[in-house]
Parts: C-alpha cells; sequence; structure tokens
C-alpha cells in the first residue's frame, strides 16, 4: 500500500497545462487573445475535423503539414472531439461573444474613426465590451483598441475553472504537435481538474525532489478511487541522483536544448527560456529537469513565443524560481499581452516579476543583466514584448540573442558602444525562413491579410549576412547558433523538421564557417553543450 510512503514524482511524468482541453500558453491565458483563439482557431479545427476528418488524416501525413491546423486523432475520435466543441459553444459563450465584440469594434474603428474625436463611439462599443476598453489614434489617426488588460483579468473573461493539468508517463521524444489538437481522455493520460496557481501544483513537482506522503498529495488533488492505479503509477520509492551545486570560481553555461541555457556561477544561478527534456533512456545526451539547481536567482524570458514562454516547464519551476524577468509590454495592444499578468494570473507571485526594458540594467549578485533590442521575427507587429539580454557576470559579457532580426545593423553599433566592451560568448538563433504571420497571429486579426503580404512578413530571425554581421559588430570570442527548434523533445511545439538543406542550416553553417576563417569559437548547437568562461 502506497499511501503511507514517502515518494517522489517520477522524473518521466509529463504534465500538459491545458485550457478547455487544449495545451496552453501565453496567448490561451490573456482573455481577449484567449476569446479570439476559441472563436477562430480552436473551434474552427474541431469544426472541420468533425465535418472531414478525412482531411486532417491525409494533411498529417505530410510532414510539411505537422504544425498546421489539423487533429491529429483518426476518424474513431470523431464523436469526442463533437462533444467537446459542444461543450465549448456552450460553456465559452461568452468568450465567442467577446471575440465578435472585438471585431465589431475593431471595424466599426477602421469604418468609423477618421481622425474626429472618437467620444461619440464610446456608446456604440459593444456591450461586453464597454468599460475594459479605451479608443486610441497614433499620431496620423491610425484608430486601435487599448484593451485594459488587468481589468479583463478579473472578469469572468478569465476563468480558471477551465484549466488543468494531463499526467502521463512518457519514455521516448516524440510527442504530436500540440497546439492544433486537444488533449482527450485516453486510459494512460490522468486529468486534474486544478487551476495554474494552485499552490498544490507546486507541492506535486517539489515532490521530483523531496519525498512527500503519498496520501497527501492524493488527498490534495482529490484523487477519486478509480484513478488510483494510474496517479500511483506516476510515484517512485526511488530517489533521484542529488544535484551537485555549482561552487567552481568560472562561469559555467549549460545548454539544454533550443533557446533554454543554464548559466551558473559561484553567487547566481539563471536560466534562460526554460524548455527542458524529461528524463527517460536515449541515445541523445541532455540535460533534463534533474540537472537544474534547488533553486533558481532568475529565469529570463525574451518574447511571447510558445517555444520561448513555455507554460509546461514555467509552471513545474514555479516552486524553485526566485524571480522571472519578462520584457516590458505595449500596455493592451490584442497581439502583445502582457507577460508580467499571464505570469501572475497563472500563480507567479507578483514580487517575483520584473519587467525589463529596452537598456535597463538590473544588478545582480557578481555583475548585471541588461535589456536590450530584439528586433524582428514578430511579422512587423506592434509587439514589445521581446527583449534580447546581456549578462555580465564575473566580468564576462554572455550576448543573448534569442531570436533577434538584424533588421538594422546599426543598432548593434549602439550596443556596443553602450556596452563599452566587446561581448566573450554569443548566443543567436537563426530560423531565418520563419512561419508567415498568420501561422502565429491569423486568430488575431479582424480583416483577412492579403497572402502576398503575409507571405512577405515572416517570423523570422536572422540569416548568414544579418549574423555575421551582428557578430562583427559585437565582437564576440565564441558565437553560438541556438534556438533552432531541433532537438526531437521540442518538436511537439516547434514542429520544425529540418533538412541539410533547408536555408537556416545552409546559413547558419556559413555563419560557422565564417567565425572559424576569422579565429572565433563557433558551434550550431544541438542537444547538450557545456561552456566554462575562463
Ligand atoms: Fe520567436
Ligand atoms: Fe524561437
Amino acid at each position: 500500500m502506497k499511501n503511507q510512503q514517502q515518494l517522489y514524482l517520477k522524473p518521466n511524468v509529463v504534465a500538459e497545462p491545458l485550457i478547455n482541453q487544449w495545451y496552453a500558453w501565453s496567448y490561451l491565458i490573456s482573455p481577449a487573445t484567449a476569446a479570439m483563439l476559441i472563436a477562430h482557431s480552436q473551434l474552427k479545427i474541431m469544426r472541420s475535423f468533425v465535418s472531414t476528418p478525412q482531411v486532417h488524416i491525409s494533411a498529417l501525413k505530410n510532414p510539411a503539414m505537422l504544425g498546421g491546423p489539423f487533429i491529429n486523432y483518426d476518424a474513431s475520435k470523431v464523436d469526442e472531439i463533437k462533444a467537446l466543441m459542444e461543450k465549448m459553444l456552450k460553456e465559452q459563450a461568452h468568450m465567442l461573444e467577446l471575440a465578435e465584440a472585438i471585431k465589431i469594434l475593431d471595424n466599426m474603428l477602421t469604418n468609423e474613426a477618421e481622425g474626429y474625436s472618437l467620444e461619440p463611439i464610446y456608446q456604440n462599443v459593444p456591450e461586453v465590451l464597454k468599460g475594459y476598453v479605451e479608443l486610441v489614434y497614433d499620431l496620423n489617426n491610425h484608430p486601435s483598441i487599448r484593451f485594459i488588460e488587468g481589468l479583463l483579468y478579473k472578469s469572468p473573461y478569465y476563468d480558471q475553472s477551465t484549466q488543468s493539468l494531463a499526467l502521463f508517463l512518457i519514455n521516448a521524444d516524440e510527442r504530436d504537435f500540440v497546439l492544433s489538437t486537444p488533449r482527450l481522455e485516453d486510459d494512460n493520460c490522468l486529468h486534474l481538474n486544478v487551476p495554474f496557481s494552485s499552490e498544490v501544483i507546486d507541492e506535486l513537482f517539489q515532490m521530483k525532489n523531496v519525498p512527500c506522503l503519498f496520501s497527501s498529495i492524493k488527498e490534495k488533488l482529490h484523487i477519486k478511487d478509480k484513478d488510483y492505479e494510474l496517479f500511483a503509477s506516476l510515484f517512485t520509492e526511488e530517489a533521484p541522483q542529488k544535484y551537485p551545486e555549482y561552487i567552481g570560481d568560472e562561469v559555467r553555461i549549460r545548454y539544454f536544448g533550443h533557446a533554454c541555457l543554464l548559466i551558473e556561477s559561484k553567487d547566481v544561478t539563471i536560466l534562460c527560456d526554460p524548455i527542458i527534456s524529461y528524463q527517460y533512456d536515449t541515445e541523445i545526451n541532455r540535460y533534463t529537469y534533474a540537472d537544474l539547481p534547488d533553486s533558481i536567482d532568475y529565469i529570463l524570458i525574451t518574447h511571447n513565443h510558445q517555444d520561448h514562454f513555455m507554460f509546461e516547464t514555467l509552471l513545474q519551476l514555479r516552486h524553485k524560481t526566485k524571480n522571472v524577468i519578462v520584457p516590458k509590454n505595449n500596455g493592451g495592444g490584442l497581439a502583445d499581452p502582457s507577460l508580467k499578468l499571464v505570469l501572475q494570473n497563472i500563480g507567479f507571485k507578483r514580487e517575483k516579476i520584473i519587467e525589463i526594458d529596452e537598456m535597463e540594467t538590473i544588478e545582480i549578485a557578481g555583475g548585471m543583466i541588461i535589456g536590450l533590442p530584439f528586433f524582428g521575427e514578430h511579422g512587423d507587429l506592434n509587439i514589445r514584448t521581446k527583449i534580447a539580454y546581456t549578462i555580465s557576470l564575473q566580468r564576462k559579457t554572455i550576448f543573448i540573442g534569442a531570436d533577434s532580426n538584424n533588421l538594422q545593423p546599426k543598432v548593434y553599433e549602439h550596443i556596443h558602444s553602450f556596452l563599452g566592451n566587446d561581448v566573450d560568448v554569443l548566443f543567436l538563433g537563426m530560423e531565418c525562413d520563419g512561419g508567415p504571420l498568420t501561422w502565429l497571429y491569423n486568430s488575431f486579426l479582424t480583416q483577412p491579410l492579403p497572402r502576398r503580404m503575409d507571405q512577405s512578413r515572416r517570423l523570422n530571425g536572422s540569416n548568414y549576412e544579418k549574423a555575421i554581421d551582428l557578430v562583427n559588430k559585437l565582437n564576440p570570442k565564441e558565437v553560438y547558433v541556438y534556438a533552432m527548434g531541433q532537438e526531437p523533445w521540442l518538436t511537439f511545439l516547434t514542429s520544425i523538421q529540418y533538412t541539410e538543406n533547408s536555408r537556416p542550416i545552409i546559413e547558419s553553417n556559413k555563419l560557422v564557417a565564417q567565425c572559424h576563417v576569422q579565429g572565433i569559437i563557433a558551434e550550431r548547437l544541438f542537444g547538450q553543450k557545456e561552456l566554462f568562461l575562463k
């Protein structure tokens, strides 16, 4: 009987955060964007699957379609998808009404706001939006809606009862793309109806390292008798290996895959864009959750893309995180929700969340973190929630470029003179193809975007020319191409599958080769890497 045993959570328990059974990401938290996604993406995908499942099944046979709007189930699941769709139509009716109101108001502004006072339009704001929006112009009379985002979180449009966690065991990297397929009930998966902000989530994930009485966690999570066996299978008596605290004199950087870097000195621990593999037998070496210290001083987030601001990992690290640094946002633009508010509403304590703006400095033990401009990669949308960083520790400077697209080389000249020194190590993503704007933002458009415009406005990072220019401006000793979405344990989020002929691979090969010619240590990272800054 496990009840009276002190047990650990197994290191291969996946914990998917879900909202209405759909994989949770930031745009599903912020109420206005959530409404738009439910109305213009999730329900549309489900409707299409219910009427023509075959279209989805054949599309997904083509690897290029993996990240597309297709449900990854066979036709036997039509009834369950239909039931979920009907449930959402009923229970999320208020969100559909909100989405419709946003569309009506946006179109009203386009047609009626011609540069004269916006005051008369307030009375025509759809009822459900009244009090939640301010109407504004830019200096050239282009009207837009400013959402009072904080207030929307206090309204029925933010409903924690739709949140749940799906727990299941994983023994290999393969996970289906999660953003287009809702998670249905299945015998191997335990759904817990628990809001993300619940403290019991912290207790559960703490059990990866600190054992707890099984009966206690079972009770706190209200596990039903019928789920006992499945729940019990997630726990073990076996203690994990203790993480050896880093006490070396040098700065140590460990690459965990994609844009996730753990930077440690004897004084401080920083984790950038956390996305971390679970632990199971595999041929690809990697760091996992077991390779994280008991306490993380700072989590750094570069931008609001699901592969950089990843709930599944953040929720599991919340209990051991002292501070989260996030880019400041625009304040109320539909496509640019506040990460501070998102984190606050999923249970990160307010005092732990620090917003940083461009050229702002945060002092840390043994050095500082500076926020720097992050150009492009967002289809030219006015999204401010993105920032690059330098981390200076023990007189070494690490540049965290994320997916920065070097659209205006002059900026790195300014940055170099602002910093007053060369960079020691530079990390830069080079996903230079990127999806079209609509791949991520389609649900928020209230008018169709012509295809040629869409194709021209991409979510792309730097190519060779832009990257080498950036390198030459910041003058690093070491250059690492990262954030390429290649590790097989995260393609469930990125849907990226490169070949040797893919442009991001060709361009980053060129960058690495040119760096070598210039005497710079350089590599495109994959899987795992450890560096020491001497
Ligand atoms: Fe990105
Ligand atoms: Fe990315």
